[in-house]
């Protein structure tokens, strides 16, 4: 007897396709791919190996960057946060990392600091969804500092992030790349605005750099149901980097009327047999999965009924059902778009991915 436990499959061709396709969307750009919180879950060292034709790599925090130098990547690797602490600039310096800058208190430290050797800035601009990014009044400003510092390579990319471009008609991004436009078209440096659904959907988005995260990992980037970003053909070529999955460890019958699981929050209709499948909250799988969120059973929709707990689901296969101890669950990926166990779970599938605890096994494919 041997059952598999939760595992998440990561398929590095599907990588490599999405990569390719993306970069057909907009094709005169360079690339950074955007690899942080563990690249999605897919594994940080991992899916920068499997993209070696990706121009630069993104990621959150400092420890991401040297990781990925530790395992031998050698492309340009840019801190999309900035650097949290002036110490950490000659760090920056020695392993020719890039940082952002978004505020006085980093344009202050690169301009005092005595470095080796000048650093490569992307200068954000909040043009308007006021999370990260120095005002439009300051942008000439921190241009000026920036562009005659001894610590700053020439040139700088000037960049700036979207809040809205999952909406294929929305004001605010209309907004922001206007003013993007009005504040860096008569400069020559690179620029940078979109993420994966500014690359799908707002062209004039595009620039010089393209940086996406969640399509690279074969997610929609657009706010709609799967079944509608499946019907959009360019979009539904990108396919599913990790599937997760699992398996069936009893099949039990109950009758008409039990209840099954805690807090007895299921009662069934009419006898069937209820399928547990070892996979929980502890694994990542969303607590707050409703009942009738699908899990494929041997290729076969079937709900959840129950509570999820932290190491199984329990799922209603039916009464005819032939399914086996042992059999194969999918929880998403394949066949399963994690998008749309995300609306059943009332949540986004960014967080489902990044979710993935570590007692899940790995396998690469
Ligand atoms: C600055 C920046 N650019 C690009 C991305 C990639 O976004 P997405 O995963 O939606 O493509 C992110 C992710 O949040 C980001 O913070």
């Amino acid at each position: 007897m041997s059952f598999r436990t939760a595992t998440a499959v990561i398929d590095c061709q599907a990588l490599v396709d999405n990569f390719n396709i993306i970069k057909a969307m907009a094709p005169n750009t360079k690339m950074l791919a955007v690899l942080k919180a563990n690249g999605y879950g897919h594994g940080l060292e991992r899916i920068a190996k499997a993209l070696p034709l990706a121009d630069a790599f993104g990621v959150a925090r400092i420890d991401e960057a040297l990781a990925l130098r530790a395992a031998g990547i050698i492309q340009p690797i840019v801190l999309l946060e900035g650097f949290f602490s002036p110490d950490e600039l000659a760090i920056l310096a020695v392993n020719d990392l890039q940082t952002i800058v978004h505020n006085k208190e980093q344009l202050d430290a690169i301009c005092q600091a005595q470095l080796d050797r000048p650093l490569k800035v992307w200068l954000k601009i909040d043009t308007g969804m006021h999370r990260l990014g120095i005002n439009p009044d300051e942008f000439n400003h921190f241009y000026t500092l920036l562009s005659q510092s001894k610590n700053v390579q020439q040139s700088l990319v000037l960049m700036s992030h979207l809040g809205c471009a999952d909406e294929c008609n929305n004001d605010i991004t209309t907004t922001q790349i206007a003013l993007f436009e009005q504040l860096t078209s008569t400069l020559s440096e690179e620029k940078s605005l979109a993420n994966s659904a500014a690359i799908y959907a707002w062209p004039s988005a595009h620039y010089d750099w393209i940086r996406p995260g969640l399509m690279l990992y074969g997610v929609s980037p657009m706010q709609n149901t799967a079944e509608k970003v499946n019907a959009n053909e360019q979009l539904s070529k990108i396919s599913p980097v990790m599937t997760l999955q699992s398996s069936l460890i009893a099949v039990r019958e109950i009758t008409a009327g039990e209840t099954v699981g805690y807090g007895g929050a299921w009662s069934c209709q009419s006898n069937t047999k209820i399928g547990v499948v070892a996979i929980g909250y502890g694994d990542g799988y969303p607590r707050h999965a409703k009942n009738g969120t699908p899990v494929l059973i041997n290729g076969r929709r079937v709900p959840i009924v129950g509570r999820v707990s932290m190491d199984m689901i329990t799922v209603d296969l039916g009464f005819e059902a032939q399914d086996r101890v042992g059999d194969l669950a999918i929880l998403w990926g394949t066949n399963l778009p994690v998008e749309e166990i995300a609306h059943w779970a009332t949540t986004i599938p960014y967080e489902l991915l990044c979710n993935i605890t570590r007692r899940v096994q790995i396998e690469v494919i």
